[in-house]
């Protein structure tokens, strides 16, 4: 059985849909939710799947990634996880962090890469006039929203549309992408899902 460690930041929507789906014949199951926010709504949440939680909250360390990356690394190899998936994790890894997970850490991102990496991805496909928007699963590098892509889902852009209506309807094919590239991911395949 593969061991999967999920990274949130706020309400865990996520990895809600990640943890729902590792059961029954599932070849992986969730070991740990960790979040750099002692706040966040998610941790509540998986602790009411009965999953694991940590939380190493990364303002004390005012911006020394190095120093606040050892304390996830600390809480990480606890878990001893196969597999680690970012989902709504909002700070920006170091290459030294994404290199010792290499080939084993994903993350879902708002958009269809390699187009709009970084924020506000709803908004810039409407100003850009695009037809359509949609989310990626990638394999993570050193180079933010970028690496090898195991998953895309696409959504038609409304008229009508704002940041808010375009960001809801991709959200829930993040939740619908994830959990299939996933389950794809622990049995050895890269075989990219195109929903
Ligand atoms: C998702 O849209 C994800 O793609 C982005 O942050 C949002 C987080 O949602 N990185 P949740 O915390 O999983 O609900």
């Amino acid at each position: 059985m593969k061991r999967v460690a999920i990274l949130i930041s706020g309400g865990g929507s996520n990895m809600i849909a990640l943890a729902r789906s590792m059961q029954g014949d599932h070849p992986a199951r969730p070991v740990l939710v960790l979040s750099n926010d002692p706040s966040a709504k998610g941790l509540e949440r998986a602790a009411a799947m009965g999953i694991p939680v940590a939380a190493v909250d990364h303002r004390p360390f005012k911006g020394d990634r190095a120093a606040f990356e050892a304390a996830l690394v600390q809480q990480l190899d606890a878990a001893v996880p196969d597999v680690i998936c970012l989902a709504g994790f909002m700070r920006i890894l170091t290459a030294g962090f994404t290199g010792r997970y290499a080939r084993r850490m994903l993350n879902i991102h708002p958009s269809l890469l390699p187009k709009y990496p970084g924020l506000h991805t709803h908004q810039r496909a409407l100003d850009a006039g695009d037809a359509e928007a949609g989310c990626t699963v990638h394999e993570v590098t050193s180079v933010l929203d970028d690496g090898p892509i195991l998953g895309q889902a696409r959504v038609p852009v409304l008229p009508g549309d704002d940041a808010d209506s375009l960001a809801a309807r991709v959200l829930v094919q993040e939740h619908a992408l994830y959990p299939a590239v996933l389950r794809r991911y622990v049995s050895g395949d890269r075989t990219p899902v195109l929903l």
